[in-house]
Formats: structure tokens, sequence, C-alpha cells
């Protein structure tokens, strides 16, 4: 457990964080998209999302990791594999309280980024999980309409609560939007009921989810982060594992006597600690055998530090940490694991009752991260890192955080709602490890995953192997040192089968290779997955754009093969004669956003435009187009069965809008 740091700004605050959303919108200054990033940085006054500060990247290790070495694997199943993981391993947790500017402001206006970022990994992975919860679910109301006709509203701010949390009214409109969402991209939901009280329970979101969600929905999650209620005052002092069980009881108690809630068995998540309480600390409260038969997952919420003092106090208050300080924690192989082997008795013991592991929320730092680090490629290749170290401890599933824009460590954000609508998204750098993740496993269900120990487990240059269906089929490569000169990229020769395995030489005559890159650790602005990108800030629609490249490596004549990973860099290598398809995403469903215009609802869509539309939908395909916006595609629109959207823009069209 994190020490606790104690520290007083208007009061006392808990040092042991997370999860927590800044809500407040902050000033936006001029920022635009024509600064140059050092420019900007110094000036920098705008919402911590689109910070454009540049880190200084460590120096290259002493002793410098070995830039040559050999990998022996084996074809065949080896011992300490995970269990089966799927390609919707990596997910996405979004704060309930800004689902109306990620997800879209209501059932028939859906933010078409998201729908091409969930579609992304869709075609990588075969689906993708997101969770709506987060604090703001502990307050949140269901009513039967809101007087603006709005589908969400924030209460004024609690201004004497320590995690700044608004109560959240929202209408079952909210529900409408995420089964959509799901018709058009294949997107399952985690929802949270909220415990705040236990003696007016408010299941409203149980019985409209299960109702219009159906088997789209995975389960809802009962008390979110519980081991922090006591320091937050959202439980009298003493509230223990014993009395958060007795309370999961008592909601699993009430969704059973309300006849509105059909099924409850296999439905409910938790215990979602945050690392105040030990895991085993509630196993041993028979958490589990108690709650077994409502249970769908079990489930935890951890960041590895927290950003707090700065969030709250400001930067120059005393304790507050400066992020260049912190860099080197993200940029090695340990962190990954330090967090995982804390679980690894609990994904045991997760096993035994065939329940699945979920963490639930997670991310670089609570109190919005660290700018210049949670927003950096270095933070690309620790999520992606993170991330594949939870499948090896065998986790289910992992859902990295998107917070408001106050927050440095969202996967994506979209632009303030006053800027210019000519804005678009701005993407981090963990989105793309969710990219390599999904392609990592794949869609068969079947991907088993164990860390190598690779470069005698020197910690800048881990390495995995994947198994898929029984079969050695993938391995993920990485290398954490940065280094212009290039001498720091390393050259793994590996060889499958001969030598002491006992196996057959069983290495192919040529592998394929994508490369997750960036010019530095600390860049932010161009990285590429397989040479393409999902732009600078302000600049995304969601697809990304540039030509795919996967490259093709010809093996040695040995039963060798030398594969390089730059540094700092990601390689996947895809081991297995596996089809062209399952290497290549030319082909990614995407919704378009090129027709612009003035409103607030930009980038939005009515799906039911999308569901309906016979292809001949022209300059009408978005709703609500003003006269701006209804500048002709200069490509064809082809809709495709089960709501395929292949759009064909040229590039120039999305430049010519972007450059104004
Ligand atoms: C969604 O918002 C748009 C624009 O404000 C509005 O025209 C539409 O009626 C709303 N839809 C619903 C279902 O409230
Ligand atoms: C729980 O949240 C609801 C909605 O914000 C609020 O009305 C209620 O007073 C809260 N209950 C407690 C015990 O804090
Ligand atoms: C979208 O939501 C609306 C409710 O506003 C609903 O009437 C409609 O059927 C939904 N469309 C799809 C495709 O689910
Ligand atoms: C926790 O549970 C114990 C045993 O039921 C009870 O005595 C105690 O008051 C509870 N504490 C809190 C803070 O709910
Ligand atoms: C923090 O200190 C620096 C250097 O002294 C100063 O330039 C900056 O304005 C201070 N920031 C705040 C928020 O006080
Ligand atoms: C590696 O990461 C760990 C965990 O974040 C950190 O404690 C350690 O200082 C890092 N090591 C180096 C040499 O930077
Ligand atoms: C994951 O589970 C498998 C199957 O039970 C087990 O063999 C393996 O040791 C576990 N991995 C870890 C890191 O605990
Ligand atoms: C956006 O809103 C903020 C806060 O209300 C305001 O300070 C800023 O000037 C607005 N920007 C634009 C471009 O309208
Ligand atoms: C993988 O699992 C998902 C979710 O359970 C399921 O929808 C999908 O059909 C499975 N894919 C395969 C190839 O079995
Ligand atoms: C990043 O990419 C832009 C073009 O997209 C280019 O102008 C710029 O030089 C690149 N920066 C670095 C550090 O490579």
């Amino acid at each position: 457990m994190r020490p606790i740091h104690v520290f007083c700004a208007l009061q006392c605050l808990p040092a042991v964080w997370s999860s927590i959303t800044v809500y407040n919108q902050q000033p936006f200054g001029d920022m635009t998209k024509t600064q140059s990033a050092s420019a900007a940085a110094a000036s920098y006054t705008g919402a911590a999302a689109f910070d454009p500060v540049v880190l200084v990247a460590p120096p290259v290790p002493n002793p410098a990791p070995p830039t040559n070495f050999f990998q022996q694997l084996s074809s065949a199943p080896v011992p300490g594999l995970s269990i089966p993981q799927a390609g919707y391993f990596f997910g996405f947790s979004v704060e309930f309280s800004v689902i109306n500017q990620v997800l879209g402001s209501n059932s028939t206006r859906l933010q078409v980024p998201f729908l091409n970022l969930m579609s992304n990994v869709q075609a990588r992975g075969g689906s993708v999980r997101v969770r709506v919860g987060g604090n703001t679910q502990e307050t949140a109301t269901l009513f039967a309409s809101l007087p603006d006709g709005k589908m969400m509203e924030k209460q004024a701010q609690v201004t004497d609560d320590p995690t700044h949390t608004p109560a959240l009214l929202y209408t079952d409109d909210v529900l409408y939007m995420l089964a959509n969402i799901s018709a058009l991209v294949n997107v399952n939901w985690y929802l949270g009921i909220p415990l705040n009280d236990t003696s007016h329970l408010r299941l409203g979101i149980a019985e409209v989810g299960e109702a219009i969600l159906g088997d789209r929905l995975i389960g809802f999650q009962v008390g979110n982060e519980p081991d922090q209620y006591a320091l937050h005052d959202h439980r009298p002092p003493g509230y223990g594992p014993a009395n958060f069980s007795s309370d999961f009881g008592i909601v699993d108690a009430a969704l059973r006597a309300d006849p509105s809630v059909p099924v409850v068995n296999g439905k409910l998540i938790g215990p979602s600690l945050s690392g105040v309480w030990q895991p085993q600390e509630v196993w041993d409260v028979d958490f589990i055998p108690d709650h077994l038969q409502s249970l769908a997952e079990l489930s935890m919420s951890f960041y590895p530090d927290n950003n707090c003092i700065a969030e709250f106090s400001g930067p120059n208050a005393t304790g507050a940490i400066n992020s260049q300080t912190v860099f080197s924690n993200y940029l090695n192989h340990t962190s990954g694991q330090h967090i995982a082997a804390n679980y690894l008795t609990s994904t045991a013991l997760a096993q035994t009752y065939n329940l699945g592991f979920l963490m639930i929320e997670t991310n670089s730092a609570s109190c919005g991260g660290f700018a210049g680090v949670s927003d950096s490629f270095g933070s690309a290749l620790w999520a992606l890192d993170y991330g594949l170290q939870l499948a090896y401890s065998n986790f289910t599933t992992a859902l990295l955080h998107v917070g408001g824009q106050g927050v440095y460590y969202n996967p994506f954000t979209p632009p303030p709602t006053n800027m210019s609508s000519f804005e678009g998204w701005t993407i981090g750098a963990v989105y793309y490890s969710v990219l390599a993740v999904a392609e990592a496993f794949g869609t068969s269900n079947k991907s088993q995953i164990i860390d190598l120990q690779m470069n005698t487990n020197n910690i800048y240059t881990p390495g995995y192997a994947i198994y898929d269906g029984g079969v050695l089929a993938r391995l993920a490569l990485f290398n954490y040192v940065s280094d212009p000169t290039g001498a720091s990229a390393y050259t793994v020769s590996f060889a499958i089968g001969g030598g002491t395995t006992g196996e057959a030489n069983g290495t192919p005559a040529q592998v394929k290779v994508k490369y997750l890159v960036a010019p530095s650790i600390s860049d932010h602005e161009n990285i590429t997955w397989a040479g393409q990108t999902l732009g600078s800030p302000f600049q995304s629609d969601g697809r990304l754009t540039g030509t795919e490249q996967v490259e093709t490596v010809t093996c040695n004549s040995d039963n060798t093969c030398d594969i390089q990973v730059p540094a700092p860099g990601f390689a996947l290598v895809f081991l297995a004669d596996v089809s062209a398809d399952a290497e290549s995403y030319t082909d990614v469903k995407t919704f378009p956003t090129t027709i612009l215009t003035n409103t607030q609802d930009t980038i939005s869509i009515n799906p039911s435009v999308l569901a309906t539309s016979n292809g001949n939908a022209g300059a009408n395909f978005i709703e609500g187009s003003t006269s701006q916006g209804k500048k002709p595609l200069s490509g064809a629109v082809r809709f495709l069965p089960h709501f395929t959207v292949v759009l064909c823009i040229a590039l120039g069209v999305v430049s010519v809008l972007w450059g104004q």
C-alpha cells in the first residue's frame, strides 16, 4: 500500500486517492493547434487534457541493456501461461459525469469520433468493454425527465466533499444512448448501482439498464472504492470489509425483491478496492461465497500514484510532485509487475470460483495524472506493458479511465464544447496501447500470454509470448530506452523449437511485425501504430490516418529470426501463418465526421440515420447540418449490412477543413 501523506489545504485530505475527476470546467486559453508545443507550454493555462508540456527524456540507463540477445521459444504451450484472454481485455472506464461529452449528448446525438475509436478496437479484438461509472455513479439519480430535455445534468458542486463529486441527475435516455452505440459498434457495458445510501437505495439504473441494454450489459458495480468511504465521510469511521460485504448484500436482496430487475444472478461486481484495504481482508469476510450466486466478476480499482497535492493545492504546494521526477517510474517493466503482484493470490482465488477478475478503473496516476507523463509515448509503453502484465497475471479485463478535460491521462478527449467546431478530438498515448493489446490477443478468445523475462529479465526490454489456440502466435517486445542516436535499438534473435526444447525446428521462413513508435519517450504528438496515427491534439475524428505498414522480416536459415526494436518502441511480431486479415485493418468500419456544423453538436450523429440510410444520404447525412455543413462529400458513402459504413473520403477534404 502506498504511504499516506498528510497535507492540509482547505481541509485535511486523505492521501490514498483514486479516480478523482475534476469536474469544474477549467478556463481555456488561446490554445490552438497552430501554436508550437514549446511556445504554448510556457504559458499554458488551459485544461490538462490539452497541456502541450513535453518532459526531458531520461538518459540511456547505465549500464545500458544489452542490444543483441537470444530468446528460445517453444511452439507448444509452456508452463506458466495465463488463462485464455480475449481481444476485449483492455477497455475503457468513462466517468459517468462526462458521458454527455464523450459518448454523445443524447440517444440521438452520438459522438462519431467515439464510434470510430470503438470500431478500431472492435476490428482488432472483436468487441469492446466500456464502463460508465466512477465516483459520480454514487450520487447518480434517475429521473423520468429533466426540465430542459437533457439526458443528464450536474447539480451544484458539493464543496465540502473532498472527492468534489457533484450529484448527477439523468434520464433513461442515457441507457438508450448506450444501446444505440451498441447497435453500431460491438460495445458491451458495465454500469454501477449507487451505494451512497443503503437506507434509500436507488435501483433505477438496474431497472432501466436491464430493460434497455439486455445482454449488452455485463454487470453492475456495487460500491465504487468502498475502502475510501470512511476517508471521505461517506461512511462512519471504522467502516470495514464486513460492513461493505453487508451493504453489498442489502443491494443484492433489494434487487432480488424488485420485479423490474429480472436478472440478479451473475450480474454484480465488487469489491473494487483502491488499495486502502487489501483484497485478502475482503476475502476473509467470505465476500465471495456469501455473494457467489450474484457475482459476475471480482473487481479492483488502482492507480500506482497520485497527483492530489498539485491538483488541490497548486503545483507549488509543499509535497506537490514534479512530473519530471516521476517520469522514470513509468519507464520500466517493474511498474506493472508490482501492481499485478498484489493481486496474484486473488486472481488464483477467482479461478477457483470460476469468476472473472476485472481492473474496473485504472490509469497512470489519480487526481488527474502527471503533465507530460500521463500523455507521453512513455505512458503508451507503460500502459501496454501493464495491460499485458495484468493479462499474464490472470486478470480478465482492465479498463483505462477517461475523466474530464482536467486530467492528463485520457485515452481520448473531445474538444471543449465552446471551441471552434473545426477542432477534432485529442487522442491520448494510452489509446494506442489498447489497439496493440487488442491485436496481441485477437478475436479467438483463446490467447494465453507469458512474460518471457527476456534479455536476462532486463527491466527496460520486457517481452511476452502469446499462444493462440495452443500454438505460439505472437511476440510483444518493448524497448523503454529513449535514445535519438539509434544506438539503443536492440535486436532479439529468437528460435522456435530446436535447441534444447525437444521440439523440431519451428521458426517460420518469415514473420510480420507492427511497430508502435514515436520520436522520443516524452513525445505526445507523433505516435504511430503500424505507420498510422490519430494525430496531434485537436486533430482526430477517431479514424487512423496514414497507410498501414506491416513489415515483413525474412528469417535466417539456421532456425533463428532477428527482430529489431527501436529505442523507444514496441514491436508486435506475428509468427503463425495466420490469414492476412488478422494482421491488417484497412477495412475498419468508420463513421464520417467531415461535414461540420457550427453548433456544439459538430461531430455527433443520429444513429437512426446510419441505421436506415440507403446509402444516398449525401449532404444530409449528419442531422442538423447547417448550410456550411452541407458541403458535399467528395467520395462515395456506401452502406454494407449490419450498419457497416465504409467511407471513402479524400483525405484532402479533411485536411482542408482542419486547416481552417
Ligand atoms: C438530442 O439532442 C438534439 C439536439 O439538441 C435534439 O434535437 C434531439 O431531440 C435530442 N434527442 C432526444 C431523444 O432527446
Ligand atoms: C445519496 O445521494 C443522493 C443523490 O445525490 C442524495 O439525495 C442522498 O442524500 C445521498 N445520501 C446520503 C446518505 O448521502
Ligand atoms: C435510439 O434511441 C431512441 C430513443 O431515443 C430509440 O427510439 C431508438 O430506437 C434507438 N435506436 C436504435 C438503433 O437502437
Ligand atoms: C460495521 O459492522 C459492525 C458489525 O456489524 C458494526 O458493529 C459496526 O457498527 C459497523 N460499522 C460501520 C461503520 O458501519
Ligand atoms: C509556481 O512557482 C513558479 C516559479 O516560482 C511561478 O512562476 C509560478 O507562477 C508559480 N505557480 C503558481 C500557481 O503559484
Ligand atoms: C522502475 O520503475 C519502478 C516502479 O515504478 C520505480 O520504482 C523504479 O525507480 C524504476 N527504476 C528505475 C531505474 O528508474
Ligand atoms: C494464471 O493462471 C494459470 C492457470 O491457473 C496458472 O497456471 C498461472 O500460474 C497463473 N499465472 C500467474 C502469474 O499467477
Ligand atoms: C469558452 O468558455 C470559457 C469559460 O466560459 C471562456 O472563458 C472562453 O472565452 C470561451 N472560449 C470561446 C472560444 O468562446
Ligand atoms: C469471444 O467472446 C465473446 C464474448 O463472450 C463472444 O461474443 C464471441 O463470440 C467469442 N468469440 C469466439 C471466436 O468464440
Ligand atoms: C511530428 O509530426 C509533424 C507532422 O505531423 C512534424 O511536422 C513534426 O516535425 C514531427 N515532430 C517530431 C518531433 O518528429
